[in-house]
């Protein structure tokens, strides 16, 4: 018998962080692969944020920490939620964790009981599923289409819902797809939501400052009579490129958030001295490079999307935000090509043109695959032209 615990082999490693390795281990090996693979933003952390955090080691700020989190990162955090998306915390609503995945594993792992379903748009960003099923939930996906630019709707929500629905998980803009919901379309899918006062909502925020074309946020605690029932999760990782100081965090109800914090006093304790204190500056501190960064990425994405569409056989959504593209590959699939799946087309454009993307079935969708554009302009136009060939020599 095996020494892995059960509700172990419920769950898969993440299949982006296995294209990532591998991608990896084949520069090692002497290729030129071209990452595409990764979801972290290519820029280095700003100056002050460094700094910030230079000046905490040189303080001695290098002690335990309240466990979830510094009295003044809390209070940056509330004020963050005030200034932005006027929505007013007690400090005792927030918890800070090491990164948005572990305050999410909070939240389920608090909140869980075996069996209870959580539904999940797909495509979906990969670890939700899996955390749910490491908490002994059961997730219950609905496909989301194209045609709706990949967003639920609420005709769809209408009929997944059920009074068995403890949770669900919305994430805007989306990792995989880029695609955000407008403020109306919130307000359709909250209208179902009032119905069913027994569930939870989980917000997934982190891409909110990475929107293009005067885009405007909308994130649906600010649906007044949903506040009280919604667990609104960001960080800094995408943001301010923190990926690896690794602090998110996450307002709600305070149940939740004691619970989270009961978890937390169990397992990892306070994150980061440090990077918490370089998180109270990136909050704090001027945002202004936030714009820049959004303008680059615009431009990658427009050049990617254009591309990506004059490719045969491929088409891509312009989406609205985050900085990935879910082109489809479906019309490159079958006999002709001897592609059976999204799979094959991701693994044999590794092995034969070295770029790396991650399959859509890993999110939940088949027959598109996932382009992370936070790259350098220089590295889009190698793998643009070396996808362009790829598909163009397979039939
Ligand atoms: C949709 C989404 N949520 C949460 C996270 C977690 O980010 P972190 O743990 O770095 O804060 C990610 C990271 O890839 C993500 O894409």
């Amino acid at each position: 018998m095996s020494i892995v615990s059960n509700s172990l082999k419920r769950i898969k490693p993440s299949p982006t962080i296995a294209v990532t390795s591998k991608a990896r281990e084949m520069r090692a090996a002497g290729k030129d692969v071209i990452g595409l693979g990764a979801g972290e933003p290519d820029f280095d952390t700003p100056d002050n944020i460094k700094e910030a955090a230079i000046e905490a080691i040189r303080k001695g700020d290098t002690k335990y920490t309240a466990v979830d989190g510094t009295p003044a990162l809390k209070k940056a955090i509330q004020d963050k939620f005030n200034r932005e998306n006027n929505l007013k915390y007690n400090t005792d609503e927030i918890s800070v964790g090491t990164g948005g995945k572990q305050v999410l594993y909070n939240a389920f792992m608090a909140t869980i009981n075996k069996g209870d379903e959580v539904l999940i748009p797909a495509p979906y960003w990969v670890s939700y599923p899996d955390i749910i099923l490491l908490a002994g939930g059961k997730p219950k996906i609905v496909k989301c289409e194209e045609k709706d630019n990949f967003k639920l709707t609420p005709k769809k929500l209408k009929k997944a819902m059920s009074k068995k629905t403890k949770w669900i998980i919305l994430n805007s803009p989306s990792n995989p797809t880029g695609s955000a919901y407008t403020k109306d379309e919130i307000i359709s899918l909250s209208k179902i939501l009032l119905k069913y006062n027994k569930t939870y909502i989980l917000s997934d925020d982190i891409y909110e400052h990475i929107i293009y074309d005067n885009f405007k946020f909308f994130t649906i605690a600010q649906i007044d009579k949903l506040k009280k029932r919604t667990l609104t999760m960001n960080g800094v990782s995408k943001s301010y490129s923190m990926t690896g100081w690794r602090i998110g965090y996450a307002a709600g109800p305070k149940e939740i958030i004691k619970a989270m914090a009961k978890i937390q006093s169990q397992s990892t304790s306070n994150p980061t001295s440090i990077s918490q204190a370089a998180a109270v500056e990136a909050l704090n501190g001027t945002q202004e490079f936030i714009k820049k960064r959004s303008d680059s990425f615009k431009e990658r994405r427009d050049f990617v999307v254009d591309s990506l569409n004059n490719i045969k056989g491929i088409n891509c959504l312009k989406p609205e935000g985050a900085f990935y593209v879910f082109p489809s590959c479906k019309k490159l699939l079958g006999k002709k090509t001897k592609l059976k799946t999204d799979k094959d087309f991701v693994e044999k454009l590794l092995e034969q043109s070295e770029v790396a993307v991650v399959q859509g079935s890993a999110f939940g969708l088949d027959g598109y695959f996932r382009i992370s554009y936070a790259t350098s302009m220089e590295n889009l136009k190698k793998a643009m032209g070396r996808i362009k060939s790829f598909c163009e020599n397979l039939s």
